[in-house]
């Protein structure tokens, strides 16, 4: 995982459900989509729209046409909604790495959420929006000296190991941390692996534990993570096992075992409710109702919450003389040093779609279905960012039934996880972009007093 940065530049865009009464209707209609459009979709119709129409490219400020996100917070809040149905047990921690947007943390710190951080500017975030360091776990088993110093005057007290060199160090700078053991998973169906740093095998959690007790450490959980975008529930099922074990060893040492740490890993898609329910399942089994169990999910709350807008700074034309097509390259301002660093560091492929196209008679196209290849008028592209580097460029080739050219704009949609907070300057792009936010739930709208 790359590491996390708060982005200055946000945008205060109180668009919410209440504000629907002022939004272009006519969108859902202009767009083909009748009265299909969801209440999330048309906010963040309107607040793309009203942005892209207010930037001439030849006219505008320096920025004005930077890339952009739109975020709808209400779809977070739908999304703890579905975590409270499915994983009653888990008290959320969110992984501030995933996606440190203030406005974000700011509506799980209303929702009662906890936070998994992993460093001190991430503590530092955190506690600056007033949340208790109660709620905070500082989830990195291998921490750097300093940022132990700066837990222990914040009153950090959750924190993980791994290994014995940091026990050493916990005994130096945090004697009084409450311990959370992590154990090795099997991460191997998992987009992201982690195992392969983190992590502690069962045959080495019995020493752990007994220099942990011979320092007079206080050792109060077990943590561990089945790799981020996990797809095989058992992996779960196996941990959680894994994990009992560790308590027993833990509790015939001494130590007063009080909570499991479950990690991250979760997906938003469909799967997620068969992953948790095989979770659900295994907690009830191995664990009984007293024991605390906290999570540590960051992708599953934000990646559908955020849409990026980017525009398309130049255009090659490819003539291939054999075939006798043309198909085009487009550059646009924003590529994989930016904030779409989710291709490389977290595998991911973002689907690009048309948002703007002035040689289009609808003109606005956000949300408008193409059939795909078998439209006899596509026109084949690849999509490239803006820096030097020939790997700037989005995956696969991509078809539009619309002829792009330069100010023309491009959307992809679920782009909230890993995405700007490992975006950086090379070759002297920002890294930083602004956010529209807008809020489809009213709960969370009254939650953040819109
Ligand atoms: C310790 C820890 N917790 C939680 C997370 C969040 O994982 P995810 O986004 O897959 O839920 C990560 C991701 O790297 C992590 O390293």
């Amino acid at each position: 995982m790359a590491p996390s940065a708060i982005s200055p530049t946000t945008q205060d865009y109180k668009l919410s459900i209440e504000d629907l009464k002022s939004v272009d209707h006519s969108l859902g209609a202009t767009l083909n989509n009748g009265p299909g459009l969801s209440i999330s979709k048309q906010l963040i119709a309107q607040a793309l729209k009203t942005r892209v129409d207010s930037i001439d490219p030849d006219t505008c400020d320096l920025g004005d046409d930077d890339a952009f996100f739109v975020a709808d917070l209400g779809e977070v809040y739908r999304q703890h909604m579905r975590w409270k149905k499915n994983l009653a047990r888990v008290k959320p921690h969110y992984a501030v790495k995933c996606n440190p947007d203030p406005r974000v943390i700011h509506l799980m710190k209303q929702l009662g959420m906890g936070f998994d951080c992993a460093s001190m500017n991430e503590i530092e975030t955190v506690l600056g929006m007033g949340v208790d360091p109660s709620r905070i776990i500082y989830a990195q088993p291998v921490k750097t000296k300093a940022y132990m110093r700066y837990a222990a005057r914040s009153g950090v007290k959750q924190m993980t190991f791994d290994n014995l060199d940091e026990l050493y160090k916990v005994k130096q700078l945090t004697p009084d941390a409450e311990l959370y053991l992590r154990i090795l998973t099997d991460d191997s169906a998992s987009l992201c692996q982690l195992s392969n740093k983190f992590g502690a095998s069962t045959n080495d959690t019995g020493d752990l534990l007994e220099l942990a007790r011979k320092l007079d450490l206080n050792v109060v959980g077990v943590a561990f993570h089945v790799g981020s975008g996990a797809s095989d529930p058992q992996a779960f099922l196996k941990a959680v096992q894994d994990a009992r074990f560790v308590f027993d060893q833990a509790e015939a040492l001494g130590f007063t075992m009080h909570t499991l740490d479950v990690g991250g890993g979760f997906t938003g898609d469909a799967s997620f409710e068969a992953m948790a329910a095989v979770l659900s399942d295994a907690l009830d089994a191995y664990f009984p109702p007293h024991v605390r169990i906290i999570g540590e999910p960051g992708r599953y709350y934000v990646a559908t919450a955020f849409t990026i807008a980017c525009s398309v700074i130049g255009r090659r034309t490819v003539n291939d003389a054999t075939l006798g097509t043309t198909s085009y390259m487009l550059y646009m301002n924003d590529g994989v040093y930016g904030n779409f660093s989710c291709i490389p560091f977290d595998h991911q492929k973002p689907t690009p779609r048309v948002l703007k196209c002035a040689a289009d008679p609808i003109n606005f196209l956000y949300d408008t279905h193409t059939s795909g290849y078998d439209t006899p008028s596509m026109t084949e592209y690849s999509i490239w960012g803006p820096t030097c580097d020939g790997i700037d460029k989005i995956p696969d080739t991509h078809c539009f039934a619309q002829v792009m050219n330069i100010g023309d704009w491009l959307y992809f949609e679920d782009m909230g996880a890993y995405t700007k907070c490992s975006a950086t300057p090379f070759n002297g792009f920002p890294s930083a972009h602004d956010t529209i936010y807008v809020c489809s739930e009213p709960g969370a709208a009254s939650l953040l007093e819109l």
